[in-house]
C-alpha cells in the first residue's frame, strides 16, 4: 500500500472529496477518527450519503464535553450509525490521577502528554489495529502545523493510509456544507468554540483569534500537539522550530 501513495495522490490530485472517499472505502478498510468537529461532521455526512458499511469511531477520553455526547447521540440516531467508541484503558487512568490528580495537565507538559497519551493515543492504536487506514477532519488552514497537509498520505507511526478529503477546504466551505445540508453540529460552535477537544482543554476564542488558541492555551503553540498525528514517531518539526 505505502508504494501506491504517490501514485494515489496522482490519481486523486483532480477528483472531488466523495470521489476520493468513494473509492478508499470501497477498497479498503477505512474508519473515519471523530471528535464530532465540525469537519468530521460533513465528512460523516458525506459517508453516510455513500451508504454501506461507515465505519466512525470516537475516542472517549471520559473528559469531553456535555455537548459532544449531545450531537454524537444526535447523528448516530440520523444516520443510523454504530460508533466504535473507545475508552482508555481503566487501571492506568485510575494511577495516573492518583498519583498526579485529576487535573494534572495544568501542572505541566509531561503531565498534559501523558494524559494525552493515555486517554487518546493508546485508543488510536487499538482503533487502528484493525483496519488498513483512516480519515481525519483536518484542514491546512487550521494551523501552521497543518500547513503541508496532503489528502492522500501514508501514516509512518501506525503503518496505514491516512485520507485527509478537507485538507484544502476553508471554514466557511465547511461551514456552508453544514447549513446546506443540514448536518447536525456541536452547540458549542455557537458559543464560540472553533476547535473542541476534551473540557478541560478547550475554551472560547473571540473573533479573528488563531483557531487553535482555545487548545491547551497555557501552553506554546509548538508544544499544542496531543500525539494523535505524528509521522515517524515524532511531531514533524519545521525549520523555525514550530511544528507542523
Ligand atoms: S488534535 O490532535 O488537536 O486533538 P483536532 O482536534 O484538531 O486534533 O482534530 C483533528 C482530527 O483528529 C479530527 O478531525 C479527527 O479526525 C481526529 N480526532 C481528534 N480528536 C479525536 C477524538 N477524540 N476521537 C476521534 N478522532 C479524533
Ligand atoms: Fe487529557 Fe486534556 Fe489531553 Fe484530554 S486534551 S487527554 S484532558 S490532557
Amino acid at each position: 500500500m505505502k508504494e501506491k501513495i504517490t501514485q494515489y495522490q496522482q490519481a486523486f490530485s483532480q477528483k472531488n472529496e466523495l470521489d476520493l472517499l468513494k473509492y478508499f472505502v470501497g477498497n479498503y478498510k477505512i474508519k473515519l477518527a471523530s471528535s464530532l468537529g465540525a469537519e468530521d461532521q460533513v465528512l460523516t455526512h458525506m459517508l453516510a450519503q455513500l451508504g454501506g458499511d461507515v465505519q466512525i469511531f470516537v475516542l472517549d477520553t471520559g473528559r469531553l464535553h456535555p455537548e459532544t455526547y449531545t450531537v454524537l447521540d444526535e447523528s448516530a440516531k440520523k444516520y443510523q450509525l454504530k460508533y466504535e467508541i473507545i475508552c482508555p484503558d481503566r487501571d492506568k487512568v485510575e494511577a495516573m490521577v492518583q498519583s498526579k490528580g485529576i487535573n494534572l495537565f495544568y501542572d505541566s507538559i509531561e503531565n498534559r502528554k501523558e494524559c494525552c497519551g493515555l486517554r487518546k493515543v493508546e485508543g488510536l492504536k487499538r482503533a487502528l489495529s484493525t483496519c488498513e487506514g483512516w480519515i481525519t477532519g483536518q484542514r491546512k488552514a487550521q494551523s501552521v502545523t497543518r500547513s503541508e497537509l496532503q489528502q492522500i498520505e501514508w501514516d509512518h507511526a501506525h503503518q496505514v493510509i491516512k485520507l485527509n478529503p478537507l485538507a484544502d477546504w476553508t471554514q466557511d466551505q465547511v461551514w456552508d456544507y453544514i447549513r446546506q445540508n443540514e448536518v447536525p453540529y456541536n452547540a458549542l460552535h455557537d458559543q464560540g468554540f472553533l476547535s473542541i477537544g476534551c473540557a478541560p482543554c478547550t475554551r472560547a476564542i473571540k473573533d479573528g483569534e488563531d483557531p487553535r488558541s482555545g487548545r491547551w492555551w497555557w501552553e506554546t503553540p509548538e508544544q499544542k500537539e496531543c500525539g494523535l498525528h505524528i509521522e515517524g514517531g515524532q511531531v514533524k518539526r519545521t525549520n523555525n522550530g514550530s511544528t507542523r
